[in-house]
């Protein structure tokens, strides 16, 4: 796994490398400074952590929304207001070097962003998600996978995944070359709304006797908010173009690691009991729901957690350790209002725990 220091070590490679390229025979030119990005969304997960990063960096960013949510950050950026489903005109006679659209879910939506904006800026950073993918079956789960779902006429396509596919294809028709799309897996880290992540460093960090479900050998993606939008400007600076799965860590873990490194940031005791799927499954708690965040790796799950990210890592993708995403969400965790602490979004509750180990106790 990369480090933060070869991170830099290597962003400083790229750069004496853009400043030196004729003598050291590199083609690649320097990253691009003081860029004007437009942000369309910007002030719920990935966003803050993006414009941020952008901020630090020295560009300029421009966040397009509703004027809605967590409407008190970034004082000092340009805000228009706006809706994407029926009313763009705060974008209409601008230019940007670069767009990020994180809030775009419908053809119609994206359709309309792209046809404002293809003439309006020079690359397009399309937000999609791993769940394009028809299924996770195919042995090389790359950017080349089959996408959306499989014999369904394409006119009855609906719901998240395939209207992320049609949206994809919209980019794409609109900005051709200049195509930028990442497929992130689950994003995990500090602002995460749906705790999939965060219930586990809360409940190891509670300690006791902890169920886990599956098998410790079950592969398990993810990626920190915070290595997604570092990618992204980098991506940006650098005008690289493509399509990207973004999941880390850089290389295989499965999920003993991830439990034990975890509970490796925490000084609580605590016994982990490992329940298999199928006794899970038969209780009624499913992968969608209550156990959300990893899959049985079987079926049309076989390679979820192996989606291959070689092309992103190699266009400069990094990943911080886990102990670095698992501390930084505690902390994050534990200073969020008492309400948003005990009623976590995804997990068992601790009730429902504690019957599911004592009924797979007596079942043995
Ligand atoms: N979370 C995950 O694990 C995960 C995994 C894979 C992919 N994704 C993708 O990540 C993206 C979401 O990222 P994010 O929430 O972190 O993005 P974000 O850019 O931080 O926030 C969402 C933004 O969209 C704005 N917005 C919502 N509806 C709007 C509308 N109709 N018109 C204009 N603005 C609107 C919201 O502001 P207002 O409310 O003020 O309008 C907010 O600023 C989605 O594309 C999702 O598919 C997420």
């Amino acid at each position: 796994m990369s480090s933060r220091r070869e991170f830099i070590t290597t962003s400083l490679g790229v750069t004496v490398a853009g400043l030196f390229g004729t003598q050291l025979g590199f083609s690649q030119s320097a990253p691009h400074s003081g860029l004007s990005i437009l942000v369309l969304g910007g002030t719920g997960f990935i966003g803050p952590h993006f414009v941020r990063h952008a901020m630090e960096r020295g560009h300029r960013v421009t966040l397009f929304n509703r004027g809605r949510t967590n409407t008190h950050l970034f004082p000092d950026a340009e805000k228009l207001v706006g809706d994407r489903n029926s009313d763009l005109t705060a974008l209409e006679g601008r230019r940007w070097d670069g767009v990020l659209d994180n809030s775009g879910y419908t053809p119609l939506q994206v359709r309309q962003s792209v046809d404002l904006l293809r003439n309006a800026c020079d690359q397009y950073l399309f937000t999609s998600t791993r769940a394009v993918y028809t299924d996770f079956s195919a042995e090389v789960m790359d950017e080349d996978a089959p996408v959306g779902p499989k014999d369904v006429p394409e006119s009855e396509w609906s719901g998240y995944g395939p209207n992320k596919v049609l949206a994809e294809r919209i980019v794409q028709d609109g900005f051709g070359a200049r195509t930028l799309i990442a497929r992130p897996p689950v994003i995990v880290g500090p602002g995460d709304r749906t705790d999939r992540f965060t219930y586990w460093v809360d409940r190891l960090d509670d300690g006791g006797n902890v169920l886990v479900q599956g098998d410790p050998d079950d592969p398990i993606q993810f990626v920190d908010v915070r290595d997604l939008a570092e990618f992204y400007v980098h991506l940006l600076e650098n005008s690289i173009t493509g399509i990207y799965n973004t999941e880390g860590p850089a290389s295989a873990l499965n999920t003993a690691g991830l439990v034990h490194g975890v509970r490796a940031i925490t000084a609580t005791a605590s016994k982990l009991h490992w329940l298999p799927w199928d006794f899970l499954l038969a209780q009624g708690e499913t992968p969608q729901d209550s156990l959300a965040f990893w899959q049985p790796p079987r079926g049309r799950y076989l390679n979820y957690g192996r989606m291959v990210n070689r092309r992103a890592i190699e266009k400069g993708m990094r990943f911080r350790p886990l102990a670095a995403t698992a501390n930084d969400t505690l902390d994050w965790h534990r200073s969020r209002p008492a309400a948003a602490q005990q009623t976590l979004r995804a997990g068992l509750t601790r009730d429902r725990e504690r019957i599911l180990l004592v009924r797979y106790r007596d079942s043995r």
